[in-house]
């Protein structure tokens, strides 16, 4: 029989999506992801994008897929104007690509996303949809000609959000501080890319994990949790860590990334090296 879908319905529906003009890039999308509030995964995503931009020349989009919307927070005094949320995406019959969320900031060559409160309730009605794990893969496929490199700074949780941003992702990077139960949370968010990867999204991989909020005066317990991650997940641990460090923690009360508010500072240092590591992976 004559496949309706195929001849012409299908191309119909597509055509009433709005063209947007392609570029020639092909960005590699990396979700910043943990099962765990606090851990530093804004922090992390935050300057790396800053630090690929700013030292490799990388065009960076930084997307803000948590309701809180940390990531807008941390850049505030470093851009103007606020662009269509992100929430549009993932409303059913709303027109909006991730491109027309995206904002200029005055570091070069990084762009974000800017907080959207009401994401909270998109992820909800989500729920409801058909597909609802691959909305924001599609609406990134205009975003990945136009970067290099696209980060996702995901809410906590896993929720729907979070899915969407794994189902999106060729690489995870889950930031892990060293708390006693860090290490249950990254068993549970690798579970999570494993299960992922069965049934959504089999191109995705682990592009590491990186310690972070490194208390140089808690040696006892840091090497004991430090020993436990590197026995269970090997050269995946990044020997880049990154350290307390206070500095990092007035920048994003400043509103900017680290390497505008304080580029000598050791917060500054160590995501520089995490960007060197991470994209000598890349390119490994
Ligand atoms: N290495 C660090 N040194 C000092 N403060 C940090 C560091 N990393 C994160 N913080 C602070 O800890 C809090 C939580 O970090 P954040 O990156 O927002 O975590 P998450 O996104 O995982 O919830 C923030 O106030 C941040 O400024
Ligand atoms: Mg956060």
């Amino acid at each position: 029989m004559r496949s309706f879908l195929r001849s012409g319905i299908k191309r119909l529906v597509a055509s009433q999506r709005q063209a947007r003009p392609l570029g020639d890039r092909a960005a590699v999308v990396i979700a910043v992801a943990a099962r765990k509030g606090g851990v530093g995964k804004t922090t992390t995503s935050v300057n790396l994008a800053a630090a690929l931009a700013r030292f490799h020349a990388r065009r960076v989009l930084l997307v803000d897929l948590d309701p809180q919307g940390h990531v807008g927070a941390s850049m505030s005094a470093q851009f103007h104007g606020s662009a269509v949320g992100l929430s549009g995406v993932f409303t059913e019959d709303s027109d909006v690509d991730v491109m027309d969320t995206v904002v200029p900031t005055d570091a070069e060559r990084l762009h974000i996303t800017s907080g959207d409160r009401t994401l909270a309730a998109a992820e909800l009605a989500l729920t409801s949809r058909i597909g609802k794990e691959f909305v924001l893969h599609e609406a990134l496929e205009v975003a990945r000609t136009h970067y290099d490199v696209i980060l996702l700074d995901c809410p906590p949780n896993v929720g729907n959000l979070t899915l969407n941003a794994l189902v999106a992702a060729d690489l995870v990077l889950v930031p892990c501080d060293l708390s006693p139960l860090a290490v249950d949370g990254v068993h549970a968010l690798i579970e999570t890319v494993s299960t992922i990867s069965d049934r959504l999204n089999p191109k995705i991989d682990l592009l590491g994990i990186v310690v972070t909020r490194l208390d140089a005066r808690n040696t006892g317990l840091n090497e004991s949790v430090l020993a436990e991650l590197r026995d269970s997940y090997g050269v995946l641990v990044f020997d880049e860590t990154i350290g307390i460090n206070t500095d990092l923690a007035k920048a994003q009360r400043a509103g900017k990334n680290v390497f505008d508010h304080a580029p000598q500072s050791r917060g500054a240092q160590h995501h520089r090296s995490l960007a060197d590591a991470v994209l000598a992976r890349l390119s490994a």
